[in-house]
């Protein structure tokens, strides 16, 4: 039987990744605002820990996608808007590799090594270079303002279906039954 919904497990990732992200964003710019203390460098090992948790849980989701598959796009949809939802759905899982990476690589040319969960440290990956720090830094909080765009654009779009189109496209996201 062809598939309407997608799966638990990917409805699952999808939200836990979601709400990763908002929380990483949200507690980023708070950080920023606190002065230089002991607090705001625990606070910054919580942003990195989600940062990379999210870049572990989309290589699983995207394992996931392919070899389970998602259901195809709802008929009667204009192909205009199959084609945008698609372009967004790939930069978003494109951003979603790229901007925790950039993370950690800024980490890494910084010097500031990264200890998920306060227990694994990981590799520094990219060689000790204050230059490459700074460029680092601003490519991080460009791509986060970019990735935040797309998510409000992508978020809007998915309340619009629901609330003007009354069709599936929220529920099929949501946990319930087919
Ligand atoms: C979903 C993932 C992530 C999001 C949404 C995100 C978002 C942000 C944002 C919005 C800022 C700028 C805050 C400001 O205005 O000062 C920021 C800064 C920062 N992020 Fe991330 N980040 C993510 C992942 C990571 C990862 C994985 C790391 C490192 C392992 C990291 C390390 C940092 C650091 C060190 C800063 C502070 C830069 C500075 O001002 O010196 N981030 N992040
Ligand atoms: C950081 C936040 C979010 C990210 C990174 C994100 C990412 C994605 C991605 C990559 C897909 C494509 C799934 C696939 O086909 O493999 C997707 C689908 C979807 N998302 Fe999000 N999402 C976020 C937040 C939201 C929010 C807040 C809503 C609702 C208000 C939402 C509603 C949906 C819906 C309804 C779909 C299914 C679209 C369809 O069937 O064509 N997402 N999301």
């Amino acid at each position: 039987m062809k598939r309407t919904r997608y799966d638990g497990f990917h409805i699952a990732l999808h939200w836990l990744i979601a709400a990763l992200i908002v929380a990483a964003f949200g507690l980023a710019l708070y950080i920023d605002t606190l002065p230089l203390s002991p607090l705001k460098f625990r606070l910054y090992s919580y942003h990195k820990w989600m940062g990379i948790s999210v870049l572990i849980l989309v290589a699983v989701r995207v394992i996931w996608r392919h070899t389970k598959g998602v259901p195809a796009p709802l008929p009667n949809q204009p192909r205009w808007q199959v084609v945008v939802a698609n372009a967004t759905h790939h930069s978003l899982y494109l951003l979603m590799f790229v901007l925790p990476l950039v993370g950690w690589a800024m980490s890494s040319a910084k010097g500031i090594p990264v200890v998920l969960f306060g227990v694994l440290p990981l590799p520094n990956w990219v060689p000790v270079d204050h230059d490459l720090g700074e460029i680092l830094e601003t490519a991080h909080k460009t791509l986060a303002w970019i990735l935040a765009a797309l998510v409000a654009m992508h978020a809007a779009a998915a309340i619009k279906h629901h609330v003007i189109d009354k069709d599936d496209t929220l529920r099929r996201m949501l946990p319930g039954k087919s």
